[in-house]
Parts: structure tokens; sequence; C-alpha cells
């Protein structure tokens, strides 16, 4: 059964990521907005099992303070935490075991899409997640902790809570930690098809 409370922190976890989504003026952004909105009044998530990367998880949200961190760490039980949903042929496995993905909205999540992808994102410590790109427009937002992020290859920017990191369709991207894990949420909007991710060279 889903707790009261884990139900309220994550319905708030919904409103707290409409909020820091507002902030961002994009097309895709209003779109995942409205549908945030609405399932803040009627989502109904199931409780999940635990999952190997609990730990780092919770560790990355240890006093944070952003209102959808703080969310996200009391609606952890509700929270589907796994592997990234990208196609096992196109991210080898070193890569994708430094992160996990918590979908939230998009095609089979807790709020159906067919339109738009959004969830949270956990790396790892002492991490580096190297450049890739993929058709649908991306971005983060860093919820808690702090990282270097990198676009097209280019010069590399730290960036901690409240940082909206926008990745054009196509551009490559990559991502490094250092002694913290971080949480950030995500969209993709455009083509959403996870058959375009791509590792680059
Ligand atoms: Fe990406």
């Amino acid at each position: 059964m889903t707790s009261d409370t884990s139900l309220i922190a994550f319905r708030a976890l919904l409103n707290a990521l409409a909020d820091a989504y507002g902030a961002e003026d994009r097309a895709g952004a209003r779109e995942l907005v409205a549908l945030l909105r609405e399932g803040a009044e009627s989502a109904t998530p199931e409780p999940t099992a635990p999952y190997r990367y609990d730990a780092a998880i919770l560790a990355a949200t240890e006093g944070a303070k952003h209102p959808a961190a703080k969310a996200a760490r009391e609606a952890h039980s509700l929270l589907r935490w796994s592997a990234t949903g990208i196609l096992d042929e196109l991210i080898p496995e070193t890569v994708s075991d430094m992160f996990a993905v918590a979908p939230l909205v998009g095609p089979g999540a807790v709020i159906e899409s067919e339109r738009v992808r959004a969830g949270l994102f956990m790396q790892l410590s002492e991490s580096f997640y190297p450049a890739h790109a993929h058709s649908a427009e991306e971005t983060y937002i860093m919820l808690a902790g702090e990282a270097d992020w990198q676009l097209d290859l280019g010069d590399w920017h730290r960036h901690g809570p409240g940082a909206i990191i926008h990745h054009p369709s196509e551009a490559p991207h990559a991502t490094r930690t250092d002694a913290m894990p971080i949480l950030a949420a995500w969209r993709w909007s455009g083509d959403i098809r996870s058959e375009t991710y791509r590792m680059v060279e």
C-alpha cells in the first residue's frame, strides 16, 4: 500500500518539477509542465522494490535544499529507479552502470505520454558519462550536488542545484562527477525514440 506521506511527497515532486521547468521558455518544457501539473492531481504510483543504487540516490539528496530534491528523497519508495531504458545494444554496460533513471512521464510511465519523456537522473560519484547524442532535444535541471557538463565537445562548465542545461537535438553532451553523486531532472521532446541514441567517438 502507498503511504499517504509518500504519495503527498510524490505529487509535491511533480509540482516542484513543474515549477522548475516553468522557468524554461521552450514549447517542450511547457508541454511537460502541463502534464506534471495534471499528474500532481491524480498520479497513483505503485510502491517499488529496492534498487542497487538506493544508497547513492539517498546520498545525493542528503541535506538537499532544492524542493524537487527534498520531495524525491521523501517519495523514494514510489520512484521506479532502474538502468536506463535506452536499448542495451546502444549503450555499453560500463557507461549505463554509472547512472540510474526514474521515469515519470513518457510511454509506459506513471504519467503516460507519447510526445515527451521526463524523469529523474542519478549519476554516481567519480564517474564520467562520455559524449553521446540523440534526436530528442533535452533539458536537465540540477537538483542536488554539482557536476561538470560539456556540450558539443567544448569547454566544461560546473553546474549546481537549479541550473538549467539544454542540449539541442543531436548535440553531443557529457557529464562528469567528483566526490558526490548528483541528482538531476531531465526531459526529452521532439523525436523521443530511444533508438536515435548514440555514443559519440
Ligand atoms: Fe542526453
